[in-house]
């Protein structure tokens, strides 16, 4: 993977007020015309989030970057693992690149492909290996996905988790779900699997902290990673809404603590919960538990309805909050000079195999 170093973009773009900055984005994406494709994460701050040619969840954006083939450059308002995973399903003519460099997924760091490798090789010893089917998140690194090709296994994202799951328990014995804990135990719970058929790989613990029988009985071994952001999210911040409010539906993504989602309304991906809000009737109350950029999008569209954020406190992915409007504009601008700068590439080999794992979940 090459060095991921933003440069300094200077006063030149820094110093450039917000209404400046807007008129020159718009000015600059009128002249790459069908040249471009922006897309946006919906935690995108608004100022950002305004000017893309489309927006979507996870799954959403990398339908929709496979889907556009003929667009040259592709700039990506999200993190790092979303840049890789357009530059994966799309041709070699395209470049795909990230206004930040600094914008990437804790998360999605929380699984490296040799740990991953080392937990694969001691659970060697105690199960067979070749009906343990991985599946991976798309909130992990392209080496990751890679590994997960090569094994067979599946992405997933929020959108599509249980139905992945239950593809991958068709394919095999057991299956080895990462990086994140929760999206994995929320899943198992919804397709019916008991709590005692999970276990969980605690890193850097012998056999991830279980006994051979643990191994032997477990169905999904779930990799400990988890965000940042929807860990903030706890179970008395629902039951406190509920004592307030009993009107007030609780909506919340599956990323939350498995304690979290079993008492809520409903959860589902960004894609699903900015559905359930705006097909709601006017006047319909929501506490939202995802990101706090998604949740006051959602406040000022439904000024008929009530929507608050879950938690009293706000729950802000900061490297999300990276794609500033600057950014934005110096890559826009370098763009419009025939320069492609932050550009995200997976080599050619790394993203052969990530593909598969990228297919397998686009086919199903
Ligand atoms: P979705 O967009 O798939 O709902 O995921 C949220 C997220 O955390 C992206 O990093
Ligand atoms: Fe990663 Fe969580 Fe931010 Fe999504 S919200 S990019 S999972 S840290």
């Amino acid at each position: 993977m090459e060095a991921l170093v933003q440069v300094d973009i200077g006063e030149e773009y820094l110093g450039v007020d917000p209404g400046e900055l807007h008129g020159r984005i718009i000015a600059r994406k009128e002249e790459l015309a069908d040249r471009l494709l922006l897309l946006s994460h919906h935690y995108q701050q608004e100022a950002v989030y305004q000017h893309a040619d489309a927006t979507g969840d996870s799954l959403k954006l990398a339908r929709i970057a496979a889907e556009n083939q003929d667009r040259e450059y592709i700039v990506f308002c999200g993190v790092h693992f979303m840049a890789e995973s357009a530059d994966i399903l799309t041709t070699d003519k395209q470049q795909v690149s990230l206004p930040d460099l600094r914008a990437g997924c804790p998360m999605a760091d929380m699984a490296s492909r040799p740990e991953v490798e080392w937990a694969w090789q001691e659970l060697a010893q105690h199960i067979a290996v070749d009906r343990l089917v991985p599946v991976t998140y798309v909130n992990s690194s392209a080496a990751i996905k890679a590994l997960v090709g090569e094994k067979g296994g599946s992405v997933c994202t929020s959108s599509n988790a249980e139905k992945v799951l239950q593809w991958a328990l068709s394919q095999g014995e057991r299956v080895f779900f990462f990086p994140d804990e929760h999206l994995g135990r929320n899943s198992a719970a919804a397709i019916g699997l008991a709590e005692e058929a999970v276990i969980l790989w605690r890193r850097g613990q012998p056999l991830g902290g279980n006994t051979p029988e643990q191994v032997k009985r477990a169905k999904v071994i779930l990799w400990d990673g988890y965000c940042t952001v929807h860990m903030q999210f706890q179970p008395e911040h629902v039951e406190a809404w509920r004592q307030r409010d009993p009107a007030v539906r609780i909506i919340v993504h599956p990323e939350c603590r498995r304690e979290v989602v079993s008492r809520a309304d409903q959860y589902g991906s960004t894609e699903m919960i900015i559905r359930a809000v705006s097909e709601s009737p006017p006047g319909s109350k929501w506490a939202v538990g995802t990101e706090i950029n998604l949740v006051r999008r959602l406040q000022n569209r439904h000024p008929d309805k009530e929507v608050h954020s879950l938690s009293p406190f706000q729950c802000l992915c900061s490297t999300m909050y990276r794609i500033k409007p600057a950014y934005l504009l110096w890559v826009l601008d370098n763009l419009a000079a025939g320069r492609v700068v932050n550009r995200i590439t997976v080599d050619p080999e790394t993203a052969a195999a990530a593909r598969r794992a990228l297919d397998r979940m686009l086919s199903m």
